[in-house]
């Protein structure tokens, strides 16, 4: 079904900068913004809570088929009613919610929550398949990258602020490990969908990325006005 409103699609490999971008360019134009990696986190968490190991299908299965992911107004993510906000942004969600996302039923499942969330369109969706898988016809497709050392950089100085330790060198590890399977997986991997424009953020402030991507946005929404 084609959205009613104008969707914007960002996708990329972790701490290319998808997130604050996406959130404040959202808040901007007054869309509502989705971050698709949080319910991959809150999904993966939430598997760990009910003790079931990722490598147990049957078990992953069952649970998948009743799981409910969703956000709240103030942007708070539910699993089955449980608010899950405080604990995806850690070294073990970053684990596994990368290993939860290589499953192809786990993926069905949250591709389907995403398109209702998005059908209304007025929306930026921002994960590593948007583009190629949940909205294949989105208005506007933007991939975003970075090198991994300025990624690394980036994450690592994010995790301080909240306390983690953690050496300059484990979080590049982690990250060349996450683009490694997020890359290589055999259900929707990580890949720049052919109309995506690729806006590398490597050598570009917060302010520069935000502006070049409002600009595209604007080009790419003109006839919703
Ligand atoms: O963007 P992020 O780092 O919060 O995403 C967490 C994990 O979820 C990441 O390893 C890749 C996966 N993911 C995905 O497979 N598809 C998406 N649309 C978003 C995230």
């Amino acid at each position: 079904m084609k959205p009613r409103g104008p969707v914007v699609a960002i996708d990329g490999p972790s701490g290319a900068g998808k997130s604050t971008v996406s959130r404040n360019v959202a808040k901007k134009l007054g869309f509502k913004y989705v971050d698709t990696g949080a319910m991959y986190r809150a999904f993966a968490v939430a598997v760990e809570d009910e003790g079931i190991s990722p490598e147990d299908e049957d078990a992953l299965k069952e649970f998948t088929k009743r799981v409910d992911v969703c956000f709240d107004k103030d942007g708070h993510i539910y699993v089955n009613r449980r608010d899950y906000t405080h604990r995806i942004r850690t070294p073990l969600a970053d684990r596994l919610s990368s290993v939860i996302s290589t499953k192809g039923f786990v993926r069905e499942r949250l591709v389907s929550l995403q398109r209702r969330i998005g059908e209304e369109g007025y929306v930026i969706m921002e994960g590593r398949d948007i583009g190629t898988v949940v909205f294949p016809d989105a208005d506007v497709k933007i991939y975003l990258v970075a090198s991994q050392e300025v990624r690394a950089e980036r994450r690592f100085r994010e995790l301080k602020e909240k306390g983690h330790r953690g050496s300059k060198e484990e979080i590049l590890k982690a990250i060349s490990e996450r683009d490694r399977r997020d890359t290589e997986r055999s259900h929707s991997p990580l890949r720049r969908a052919e109309d995506a424009v690729v806006v590398d953020t490597t050598e570009l402030s917060l302010e520069e990325v935000e502006e070049r991507v409002m600009k595209l946005i604007e080009r790419g929404i003109k006839e919703w006005k």
